[in-house]
């Protein structure tokens, strides 16, 4: 099946690519109906490239806890259940926090999730409450509580969910899948935001996979990028203390990083990194030229992208990964906007006609 055949009746994505996936017919599948995102095209980015090319966001944030999570969530879980698995254990900037919580929560297990306090969006925190997760909030970074639950999952009967979980990539590479479905072939760029490096490493496998099958004539570069401040995969170096807006990939040493640099040399991709300003330049053109709202880690896709235009070969296709909703992080939207906003207005025509001009 393919994501072409979008409809009320999509199954979920390891029902609709079962043949590509480390599943059989004793897999319970715990699913939300993840996948099949949109990919959309998006003008207002290609006319400040001013070249002859077509760029499209992959909407991830659409996914049912609103990221790509969802997609390697939904693998790891049914794995776990297949298993017997009681509880499940993950690190978080948030959305795997958000996502492991609901998946195992629907599978009837208990969800332990160590965020870094004071470092979650409010969105994030929220459904991780909501879903019913048990929420360990400590004194250091994403890194130091990444550190604990490996060792966690080591010691005590837990499975880890972090994208550490093979099944995780598994999950996530279907979104390369439903790119080549859309435009019938891989794209000549693919514009990625990197935290823990799992998505890039799973986008490659999924490209990998599509094209020895024959469903792709090409593979894509993978542009990869970080923030500046938390950039350990641009400049080669661990980043003790990460920094940036964009909390969910405010990390200083992924654990993902020979795989994806593995995908950078084979797809002869490239590493940049974005400061905090591009970042939220990118964040607001796309929420008021596009009406596209990602949360900020997602609109560095957008900014590397901007920041490599002399470098994007006339006639190309590139597709930006928007890993995650805009809503999960209502504090830094309020905080970045250029909206017309008049409060404490009297409640009378008057006053309403008068401030809007007329
Ligand atoms: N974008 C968003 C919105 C994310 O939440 C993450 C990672 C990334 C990009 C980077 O993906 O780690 O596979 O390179 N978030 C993780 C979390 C770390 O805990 O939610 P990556």
């Amino acid at each position: 099946m393919s994501s072409s055949s979008l409809t009320p009746n999509w199954p979920g994505l390891i029902e609709a690519y079962k043949d590509w996936l480390p599943v059989n017919e004793n897999t319970p599948v715990i699913t939300l109906k993840e996948g099949a995102t949109p990919l959309i095209r998006i003008k207002a980015i290609e006319k400040l490239i001013q070249k002859d090319i077509k760029v499209y966001a992959k909407y991830d944030g659409l996914n049912p806890t609103g990221s790509f999570k969802d997609r390697g969530m939904t693998m790891a879980i049914s794995k776990a259940k297949e298993k017997k698995c009681e509880a499940v254990i993950c690190a978080s900037t948030g959305n795997t926090s958000a996502s492991a919580a609901a998946y195992a929560k629907r599978a009837g297990m208990r969800a332990f999730v160590l965020i870094p306090d004071g470092y979650v969006a409010q969105g994030k925190l929220a459904q991780a409450l909501v879903y019913g997760a048990e929420v360990l909030a400590i004194k250091g970074n994403f890194d130091c509580a990444l550190d604990i639950v490996q060792e966690m999952a080591e010691k005590y009967p837990i499975t880890l969910v972090n994208s550490v979980n093979p099944f995780r990539l598994h999950g996530q590479k279907t979104a390369a899948f439903e790119i080549i479905e859309s435009l019938n072939d891989a794209p000549d760029w693919l514009c990625i935001p990197m935290g823990n490096a799992g998505n890039i490493s799973a986008y490659w496998m999924g490209f990998e996979e599509y094209f020895q099958a024959g469903k792709s004539n090409k593979l894509p570069k993978m542009m990869g990028f970080q923030a500046s401040g938390s950039a350990p995969l641009v400049f080669n170096k661990i980043i003790k203390n990460p920094k940036t807006i964009a909390t969910a990939i405010r990390i200083g040493n992924p654990v993902n990083k020979e795989k994806a640099l593995a995908a950078k040399k084979n797809s002869k991709g490239s590493f940049l990194d974005v400061t905090d300003e591009e970042i939220i330049n990118a964040y607001k053109i796309l929420g008021k030229e596009e009406g596209i709202f990602c949360e900020p880690a997602s609109a560095a896709s957008v900014a590397g992208l901007l920041k490599r235009k002399e470098e994007i070969p006339e006639s190309s296709t590139i597709v930006c990964v928007l890993t995650g909703n805009g809503l999960k992080d209502p504090d830094c939207a309020i905080k970045n906007n250029d909206a017309a906003f008049y409060s404490g207005l009297n409640p009378e025509i008057k006053t309403v006609a008068k401030t809007m001009g007329f």
